[in-house]
């Protein structure tokens, strides 16, 4: 079992090995969640889900996930209650948290909390998202969505909205050129892929990325539009915000120019970067996306923990 006991950090860690281990795991989970099969794969163990951001799906999937394999939850969704509150630091609150659990997932604003907690804790470490440097789990439950929903082939993806600021596009960028899927950039150009993320992609796989300022320039030819929020929370400026707030929208008029099978994926919470009547079009599959997020997690969370295999 290639990633068993690894810590789940960043997407720049993941080999295309890893990567195909925790999907195929998270289709055998998507089976079993689909049929409503009960398990008891993780009976007996604890996850720890120490949430320092707010989340909704994130923190909900991966406790869904564990209790659905028969283990249980211990956590907090904000650092009211905590001693975190009397200026405990992170290292001394997560060596304390692991003598309570089998594994930890963490959200925190900063970058490079997740790996500090790694490298503190000798449980394994998942990383629910560390500022707006990477969103691995997501990542990988878009991913899972595109394999599912088309099948990993030669796809083309753009990626949409604050690529700046947005930690599942930093993720996901690293995983979608794995499997030879052609990925383009939509943003506004003040919020576009960070250049050390483009020359590290570049270094890894030898592309790069054709950037695009209107999803109107990629509409008619995407098989996947990736669209993501603008990260109010991360500028330093909230001018700068509302400079750039609004600046895109999917809705009925752009997807006429669609192909006929083309998805739209979003990491969510949307706020207004896609109209609410284009829910109901066949287009859409961020609810959908979603929902796989339980099955991959589901995955991770055996594979780390549990014994994995088909069972
Ligand atoms: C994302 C996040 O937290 O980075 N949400 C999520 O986990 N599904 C996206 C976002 O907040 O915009």
């Amino acid at each position: 079992m290639g990633i068993k006991s690894k810590d789940i950090i960043s997407a720049v860690d993941l080999t295309r090995e890893d990567v195909e281990e925790i999907l195929s795991q998270a289709e055998v989970m998507l089976g079993h969640l689909e049929r409503k099969k009960r398990l008891n794969k993780l009976q007996g163990k604890i996850l720890a889900t120490l949430f320092f951001e707010p989340s909704t799906r994130t923190r909900l999937s991966f406790e869904s996930a564990m209790t659905r394999l028969g283990g249980s939850v211990i956590g907090f969704s904000g650092t009211e209650g905590t001693s975190v509150q009397k200026g405990e630091t992170l290292t001394d609150t997560v060596k304390n948290i692991e003598k309570y659990c089998d594994c930890i997932v963490m959200r925190n604003p900063y970058e490079g909390s997740a790996r500090l907690v790694s490298q503190a804790v000798d449980v394994p470490v998942i990383n629910g998202g560390d500022g707006s440097n990477q969103h691995p789990t997501q990542a990988l439950l878009d991913l899972l969505t595109i394999k599912v929903e088309k099948g990993l082939k030669k796809l083309k993806v753009a990626l949409c909205g604050d690529l700046k600021y947005g930690r599942t596009v930093h993720s996901l960028i690293y995983l979608l050129p794995m499997f030879g899927i052609d990925v383009s950039l939509v943003s506004p150009k003040a919020l576009s892929m960070p250049g050390w993320i483009m020359e590290d992609i570049e270094g890894k796989y030898g592309i790069s990325p054709e950037i695009y300022e209107s999803m109107d320039d990629v509409i008619s030819w995407v098989d996947v539009l990736y669209v993501t929020r603008i990260q109010k929370e991360r500028f330093p400026d909230p001018n700068e915000y509302e400079r750039v707030a609004g600046s895109y929208s999917v809705d009925n008029r752009l997807l006429k120019k669609a192909k006929h099978d083309m998805m739209i994926l979003h990491p969510l919470p949307r706020v207004n970067e896609i109209k609410p009547e284009v829910d109901d079009t066949p287009y859409a599959r961020y609810f959908k996306q979603s929902f796989y997020g339980v099955s991959l997690r589901m995955a991770l969370l055996d594979l780390l923990m549990g014994t994995g295999g088909s069972d």
